[in-house]
């Protein structure tokens, strides 16, 4: 049972005959009328005039930072942004910035932080140039900013002239906790990237959404890092089916998160916090006296179920697809025994 990330999540039956099936043409050249098509309704969903398939969601995000930053130039993010954490430093190594953490214990930035961090106009300091927030927070436990805290942290970010991008890898999840549209989420951001290819269960593939100029700027950034692609309508139909068919479906996934921490509460020595809102349950196991790369080894080689350590204490686990209730209990019973055959 792996519960590390929903990407492990395999393409539907539909996603399979969609990708056969595909019309395709040289999707560089504008040519593939499925890629065509699926950007269309992600800009669609989403309320904003433009969209681009890039083949992940390092990818969109990297792109989004090279068309919005110039070299020495400043990002805000928070601590853990999965830009700071998880992208190979591309943000410094390849668009050339700098970035300014904000400490942050849910991976929200409040207005007044953000204001804080902005730098004032001056010969000596960087330029800051772009906040960027991740919708769901990943490893502040999948935590959802609500519609209130992106308008605010936009109307700080634009009130200084300065453009927003989310990382919105798991949007769909947020809009499916809130049960508001995406679209109102994203209302107040200049820029959007959400993955097709994590809960929604495409096999490959990412959006970068915003105004048409963001996006035809955006496009000749993809080319830069060598992210066009050629008859990518079979990566497209899969997507246009996680779109149409696979969004509403998150909140099953949420409901076995929630699940899982209900039957873990009580057991000794682990700890989930935050009370999981999405797919996303983190289990701190600093009460067992294992760490959490340990645990995660018991767990995987005693019970054959997969978490993944990300903290020195803290496992992570992730519902999906692929995950009933039936793996939820066996999960929640496997991490059990493992505390406590640690206990005993
Ligand atoms: C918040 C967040 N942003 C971006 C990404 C990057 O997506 P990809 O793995 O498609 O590059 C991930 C992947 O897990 C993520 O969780």
């Amino acid at each position: 049972m792996d519960l590390r990330s929903d990407t492990v999540t395999e393409p539907t039956d539909e996603m399979r005959r969609a990708m056969y099936e595909a019309e395709v043409g040289d999707a560089a050249r504008g040519d593939d009328p499925t890629v065509r098509q699926l950007e269309e309704e992600a800009a669609a969903i989403l309320g904003k005039e433009a969209a681009l398939l890039v083949p992940s969601g390092t990818m969109g995000n990297l792109v989004a930072m090279l068309t919005w930053v110039r070299r020495a130039e400043e990002i805000i993010a928070d601590w853990r942004a999965h830009i700071v954490q998880s992208e190979a430093g591309g943000l410094g190594g390849v668009v050339g910035a700098m970035v300014r953490t904000i400490v942050t214990d849910d991976g929200i930035l409040r207005p007044r932080a953000i204001e804080e961090a902005i730098r004032a106009p001056s010969v000596l300091a960087p330029r800051t140039a772009l906040v960027a927030i991740e919708e769901t927070h990943n490893f502040a436990g999948g935590t959802v900013w609500r519609v209130e805290e992106v308008d605010a942290a936009a109307e700080v970010a634009h009130r200084h002239g300065i453009p927003v991008h989310m990382d919105g890898a798991r949007l769909f999840n947020a809009a499916v906790a809130l049960g508001v549209p995406a679209a109102r989420i994203v209302q107040a951001v200049d820029s959007v990237m959400f993955c097709l290819s994590k809960g929604l269960s495409a096999p490959i593939g990412s959006v970068l959404v915003g105004s048409r100029d963001f996006i035809e700027e955006a496009r000749r950034r993809r080319q830069m890092v060598g992210g066009a692609m050629r008859q990518a309508g079979v990566i497209a139909a899969a997507g246009i089916v996680a779109l149409r068919t696979m969004i509403s479906r998150l909140a099953e996934d949420h409901a076995r998160a929630r699940a899982l921490a209900e039957r873990l509460a009580g057991t000794p020595g682990i700890r989930v916090s935050p009370p999981p809102v999405t797919n996303m349950v983190m289990v701190d196991v600093a009460g067992t006296g294992l760490s959490a790369a340990e645990f995660g080894k018991r767990l995987a080689e005693g019970h054959n179920v997969w978490a993944l350590p990300v903290g020195p204490s803290v496992l992570r686990l992730v519902t999906h697809r692929h995950v009933d209730d039936e793996d939820v209990e066996r999960a929640a019973q496997a991490i059990r025994a493992v505390a406590q055959s640690r206990a005993a």
